[in-house]
């Protein structure tokens, strides 16, 4: 396992508790024919979120490789001292497909209406920041709690100003973390000025901060510095789903077509929510961006959700400047307590909402060594390593790795004893598979861990009729299902988390195993799992961001006896 168990001991000790901008021209006569032809089908507006008539199609926007667009930045930067990222960015688009499909999206998004786009954490969900209007339909179209606020994206350091109060100072401590992380996965909370706020209050929630973030990617990027408009944009899934590391994840989530049988007696809710997805390929870090918040207390940065940058990586940036001393860096729930006011506050910490769950019941998998090297490394020196029928300082243990309403097993468990406990105690009775002869069940696992070694030692055998090409031209990802002895019609499928070394691989693919064993289909004839176990790792560096999304995924941690 990468990083230390020191890191996880702390996890496991504590309790759980934007002017408009011109908009650079984009316009060629390559995209007319498009672009009227999206006139004529939405002249219909019926609907919640403007649209569709009965002709409405999501339709994917392709993107050519990022290494066709890049930035001309310009200007003296008063925040990063003439360091990247300066004060105004221009794209500059070589290919005409992108330059079309984003010239497309950011037409749609100044006029109202919201378009999904790639960016290098997860996909978005975007809509005019700016706009009371617009922003309110990021709410239906996801079915998000309206007291959720909104990360605000942004393409330069001129456009982060239109968001901030005139008298605003910026801490030396937030200069630096933007030129070391901007643009990119990080996200940071900037005060509202509350009598002449620059956002809609749909977008803060009337909170007194607004998150911003300036994206890597290049789409997202130029999608915003094209529209000339500030971009809010929550993940693109549906409220409690898995976020989207692919255009295809969100096309099932909120696209859709409508046809005149669909319509009749009027729109169809699960459909037709999103006109335009920018498909840009499959997402890099795969986990949201790191929320931290540098106002509420003075001389201290909070990292309210872990993400794609990393609190070593933000540790480092302290260190290297000279601001650790005068700087204070604070996870929450792992250094700073939780606190009954944010667990059921909404936002970033809040446990308010479910987040991160497919249909199936997801149970993480937390392998007896992980777990008992952590407890070791605790300053609770006294906690016994888990036995069966161990005592109840592991189960603290235990309880403070688990998502807030776990039925968690205390004590290591074969795989098979496990899947048995779960299949008989925690799957609902009238489940599918009970009508069926075969229950799938999925699991989500490093390709050279102890569990995948485990696994094979109980020596499965491949289902028949299922060759190892056949499964990964499935999803090349999805290793062929197999069976164990003890398990009477139960079927496995394993899905490769990548080397127990590389968390970041591990990031990158974890909402897709989810998505996939969760939706199937897993051999063509549209089985899916109704059980998926997930195997938890080390949570140094961005470990700790995929802990923490497992954990309010999972109903259920059981420590594994390997
Ligand atoms: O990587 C990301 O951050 C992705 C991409 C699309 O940029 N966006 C994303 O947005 O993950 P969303 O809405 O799924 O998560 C944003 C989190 C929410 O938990 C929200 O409560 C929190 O940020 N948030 C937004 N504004 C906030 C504020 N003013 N104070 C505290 N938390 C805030
Ligand atoms: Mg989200």
């Amino acid at each position: 396992m990468r990083g230390t168990a020191a890191s996880l001991s702390s996890l496991l000790l504590r309790p759980p508790r934007y002017p408009i901008h011109k908009a650079p021209s984009l316009t060629s006569p390559a995209h007319r024919p498009i672009r009227s032809l999206y006139t004529m089908q939405f002249n219909a507006s019926n609907s919640e979120l403007g649209y569709p008539d009965r002709t409405f199609r999501t339709e994917l926007l392709p993107c050519e490789s990022d290494s066709t667009v890049s930035f001309q930045e310009a200007g003296p930067s008063r925040y990063t001292l003439n360091a990247e990222p300066y004060t105004k960015a221009l794209p500059v688009i070589s290919s005409s497909t992108t330059r079309n499909s984003l010239s497309i999206a950011a037409e749609h998004l100044r006029s109202g209406q919201l378009v999904s786009f790639p960016s290098e954490t997860v996909y978005g969900l975007g809509a005019n920041a700016l706009s009371q209007s617009a922003a309110s339909k990021i709410y239906a179209a996801k079915k998000r709690p309206a007291d959720n606020p909104l990360i605000v994206h942004v393409s330069d350091l001129e456009m982060l100003d239109t968001l901030l109060p005139q008298q605003y100072t910026m801490s030396e401590a937030y200069r630096e973390l933007i030129k070391a992380f901007w643009p990119g996965a990080l996200t940071l909370l900037f005060p509202v000025d509350l009598e002449r706020p620059a956002v809609p209050k749909v977008v803060t929630c009337g909170h007194a901060s607004v998150a911003v973030r300036m994206p890597s990617h290049p789409i997202a990027r130029a999608l915003i510095a094209s529209a000339g408009l500030p971009m809010a944009g929550p993940s693109a899934n549906a409220s409690g789903r898995p976020s989207p590391t692919t255009a295809a994840h969100v096309m099932r989530d909120l696209g859709g077509q409508l046809d005149a049988e669909s319509v009749v007696g009027g729109c169809d809710g699960e459909k037709g929510r999103l006109k335009y997805i920018l498909d840009g390929g499959a997402c890099q870090v795969g986990v949201e961006s790191t929320v931290i918040d540098g106002i509420t207390a003075k001389d201290e940065i909070r990292v309210l959700r872990p993400g794609g940058v990393t609190v070593e990586q933000i540790a480092a940036v302290l260190d290297k400047t000279g601001l650790a001393n005068k700087v204070r860096l604070r996870v929450y729930g792992k250094d700073m307590e939780r606190s009954a006011d944010q667990e059921s506050n909404p936002t970033t910490p809040g446990m308010k909402y479910r987040h991160y769950s497919p249909t199936a019941r997801v149970v993480m998998l937390l392998p007896a060594k992980l777990f008992a090297r952590a407890v070791e490394s605790s300053s609770n020196k006294s906690a016994p390593a888990p036995r069966a029928g161990s005592s109840s300082s592991s189960e603290k243990v235990v309880q403070s790795l688990v998502s807030r309403d776990t039925d968690t097993s205390r004590t290591p468990q074969t795989f098979a004893d496990i899947a048995r406990d779960q299949i008989s105690n925690h799957l609902p009775r009238d489940r599918p598979s009970s009508k069926s002869s075969t229950l799938h069940i999925g699991l989500m696992m490093s390709s050279d861990s102890d569990v995948a070694r485990l696994i094979s030692a109980s020596s499965p055998s491949s289902s028949s009729e299922t060759t190892p090409s056949s499964s990964r031209s499935i999803h090349p990802h999805l290793l062929p299902p197999f069976t164990l002895p003890q398990l009477d019609h139960v079927v496995i499928h394993a899905f490769d988390l990548g080397p127990s070394r590389s968390a970041e691989v591990y990031a990158q693919r974890m909402f897709d195993g989810l998505r996939t064993l969760d939706e199937g289909p897993l051999r063509g004839g549209g089985d899916k799992c109704e059980l998926i176990f997930v195997e938890a790792l080390d949570d140094a560096g961005v470990g700790l961001a995929v802990m923490n999304r497992l954990k309010k995924a999972a109903s259920a941690t059981v420590v594994l006896d390997c």
